[in-house]
């Protein structure tokens, strides 16, 4: 049996890792469920019986960290930056990971990749999931771009000047996926992008440059890798995250198969360039290497409360760019002399955090 210790278990990555975990009973069980203050968490533990569950309201953030403990392999499902530790502590002491999360390799990519070795790191996100497939059994001095689709989020046929305009309510109606509330604004922002071009960096050791975004409606092609003798490799599968989990936990002997795309009757792919100028928080994924390392954390805060202020119905979605790269040159002289390092990390969410808001409040975007 495999033991999973499963951090953000309450969420839409953690209920489908149980799914998972429940197809797949005779070989995966829960050691230990943690999410942050939904009460569902009762309902799984009585159901799956961890030896160890938390709520970090509660029980405080060093939870994450106990949660994995004996564990054989840690789910990181949570969303913020709050299991970096956790995720350090796992590779540090032989604890595989699979991590869905994509701010601990955003804020902490550096820090991560070091440790990777001892323990695996197996990437949930389905593009990261997709490459990784792509590259199995390659040579990766070989590759020559990777090709990290997207499927362009709601507002990928509105006009541009009409994007000052949209609520909440729109930008949370993804057309493909059904995902957790930040992530579809992400989706629709396409800042997912640029988190996945710096997950993607970190991961496969490529320089941003070489990660290209493709839009593809359909959801259908979840990454693809040309190589450097013209040959493209391409992952397909309908988009259901249970794929890249079970993936992630049992490789290809997994029980449950996603529905497979009909190529006689569905199949219509479509391939788009990133529209950058329209999208412009796509464009960070490349630039936010020009700043110091911390700055990515930077980056990441102002873009957490650019979510929730945008959520609440109190800023405006033309505005994500500009307040996130203001937020950046803000604090890029003192991230200059700053040590890429978990307390730094933590220091400069929080000061991000609260240098936003003002703004946000002073400027009443
Ligand atoms: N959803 C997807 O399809 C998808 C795909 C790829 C990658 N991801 C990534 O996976 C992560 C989770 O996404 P999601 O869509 O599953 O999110 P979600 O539905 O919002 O769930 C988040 C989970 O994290 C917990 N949580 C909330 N605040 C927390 C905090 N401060 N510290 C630790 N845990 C906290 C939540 O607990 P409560 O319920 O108690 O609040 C919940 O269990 C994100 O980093 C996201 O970018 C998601």
């Amino acid at each position: 049996m495999k033991k999973i210790a499963l951090l953000g278990s309450t969420g839409s990555i953690g209920t489908q890792t149980l799914d998972i975990i429940r197809a797949n009973s005779d070989t995966l069980c829960v050691h230990s469920l943690v999410a942050y203050s939904n009460e569902k968490i009762y309902a799984q533990a009585s159901e799956f019986s961890p030896e160890y569950c938390a709520l970090i309201n509660k029980d405080g953030i060093d939870c994450l960290t106990e949660a994995v403990k004996g564990a054989d392999i840690a789910v990181v499902a949570t969303s913020g930056i709050s299991a970096i530790g956790s995720v350090l502590y796992c590779l540090d002491n032989g604890i595989d990971v699979a991590l869905a999360n994509k701010e601990a390799l955003v804020c902490a990519g550096e820090l991560i990749m070091s440790k990777v070795g001892k323990a695996k790191l197996y990437p949930i996100d389905s593009e990261h999931c997709a490459i990784s497939r792509c590259l199995a059994g390659h040579d990766r001095k070989t590759i020559d771009k990777i090709l990290l689709t997207a499927s362009g989020g709601p507002f990928r046929d509105l006009p541009k000047k009409q994007l000052g305009n949209v609520n909440a309510q729109q930008a949370l109606n993804h057309p493909n996926w059904r995902m957790g509330a930040k992530i579809t604004i992400d989706s629709a922002t396409m800042m997912n992008k640029a988190l996945e071009v710096i997950e993607a960096s970190f991961l496969f050791g490529v320089p941003a440059e070489d990660v290209e975004i493709l839009i593809h409606r359909q959801s259908i092609v979840h990454s693809m890798v040309r190589y450097s003798n013209g040959e493209i490799i391409a992952q397909l599968a309908s988009p259901d995250m249970r794929l890249p989990i079970q993936l992630a936990l049992l490789g290809e002997g997994g029980n449950y198969s996603c529905d497979s795309p009909d190529f006689a009757r569905l199949l219509d792919l479509s391939f788009e360039k990133c529209d950058f100028d329209k999208f412009p928080c796509a464009r960070l994924g490349y630039q936010i290497f020009e700043y110091p390392a911390i700055c990515r954390t930077v980056m990441n805060a102002a873009n957490d409360v650019c979510v929730e202020r945008f959520l609440q119905g109190k800023f405006s979605f033309a505005q994500f760019y500009n307040i996130i790269i203001a937020a950046v040159d803000h604090f890029c002289n003192k991230a200059r002399n700053a040590e890429l390092t978990s307390r730094n990390i933590f220091e400069f969410d929080a000061a991000t955090k609260s240098y936003v808001n003002e703004l946000i409040d002073g400027e009443q975007c």
